[in-house]
């Protein structure tokens, strides 16, 4: 009896302190790409407990070392960096970066964590990408959204074309569009090139194909270039792309498992030693 009510305390002991920390590791997205010339959301000091924080560039895509830099699209100096951009490892695999929204979760949940994205549809369906969130999608407040950094989207603020000079549309292309073909990824500033093209060559060009993500430690060919390292980044699972999440079960400090643990002394102990 005793030992019926406490295994069933234990239960919901575990269940309150899984939820109460719960993180949202996987599900289910919408996809896109953007690019903005803006500091990442990510890169303020505020978004997460990093070991590292995101690097920002000036202008000139030097690093800027101080986190609290202002945002070159509010008259600031930090900008993003050329090297957060997408390249591709194989036809099945590439790295990115991805300005991110997940429902119920909150952007110091995502800020520089990496998810393992598997494409469900259009013509890359069954392609794979480890992204490294490093935006906040501000558009989204209500479903699942990756947007990729991707050079040669339309430049809504017009601040890629102050950052490398040129008229609006002639390097990233018509408003609300783009570019509209990889030849025009000629026209792009040099650094970008690469990146621009990627967009036609390895992802095809589809139109926002919808994806699975979930949550891994990041790998270190993403985190060389971005320089974020999240605090919790270990806890995540590396060599099967699976989260793991095992800081969220490993807390023993909720006053529910203390209660349970005090249950177990009081009550079960003299029956647990009535049967030896
Ligand atoms: C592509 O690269 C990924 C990551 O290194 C690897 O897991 C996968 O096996 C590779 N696929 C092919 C077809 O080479
Ligand atoms: C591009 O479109 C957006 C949204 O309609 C608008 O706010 C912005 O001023 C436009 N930019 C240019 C340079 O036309
Ligand atoms: C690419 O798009 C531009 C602008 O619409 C057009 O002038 C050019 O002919 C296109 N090139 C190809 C190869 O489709
Ligand atoms: C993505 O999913 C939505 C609904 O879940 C669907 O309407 C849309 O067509 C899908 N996108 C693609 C490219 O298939």
């Amino acid at each position: 009896m005793a030992l019926r009510i406490l295994s069933s305390l234990l239960l919901s002991a575990s269940v309150m302190t899984t939820q109460s920390t719960a993180a949202i590791l996987s599900g289910e997205s919408f996809t896109s790409m953007y690019y903005d010339c803006c500091k990442p959301a990510c890169a303020w000091p505020t978004q997460g407990r990093f070991i590292s924080g995101l690097r920002t560039c000036n202008a000139n895509d030097q690093h800027i070392l101080d986190d609290t830099a202002g945002n070159y699209c509010g008259g600031g100096p930090a900008s993003s960096c050329i090297d957060q951009t997408p390249w591709a490892v194989n036809d099945s695999f590439s790295f990115g970066y991805a300005s991110i929204f997940i429902r119920g979760a909150d952007s110091t949940e995502w800020c520089c964590s990496c998810y393992a994205l598997e494409f469900l549809d259009s013509a890359i369906k069954g392609k794979k990408m480890i992204v490294q969130g490093i935006n906040v999608n501000y558009n989204e407040d209500q479903i699942n959204w990756f947007s990729l950094t991707v050079p040669g989207q339309a430049d809504w603020q017009g601040m890629c074309e102050q950052r490398f000079g040129g008229t609006f549309g002639e390097f990233f292309g018509v408003n609300a569009t783009g570019l509209t073909n990889v030849t025009q990824c000629d026209n792009v500033p040099q650094p970008l090139q690469a990146a621009c093209k990627w967009r036609y060559t390895w992802y095809k060009n589809v139109k926002g194909p919808n994806a699975t993500f979930t949550r891994v430690q990041c790998p270190a060919e993403l985190t060389k270039v971005s320089g974020c390292l999240r605090a919790d980044d270990k806890t995540f699972d590396a060599s099967t792309a699976k989260a793991t999440a095992t800081f969220t079960t490993t807390r023993i400090s909720s006053p529910l498992v203390v209660f349970a643990t005090v249950i177990v002394i009081f009550v079960a102990l003299p029956e647990v030693l009535g049967l030896l």
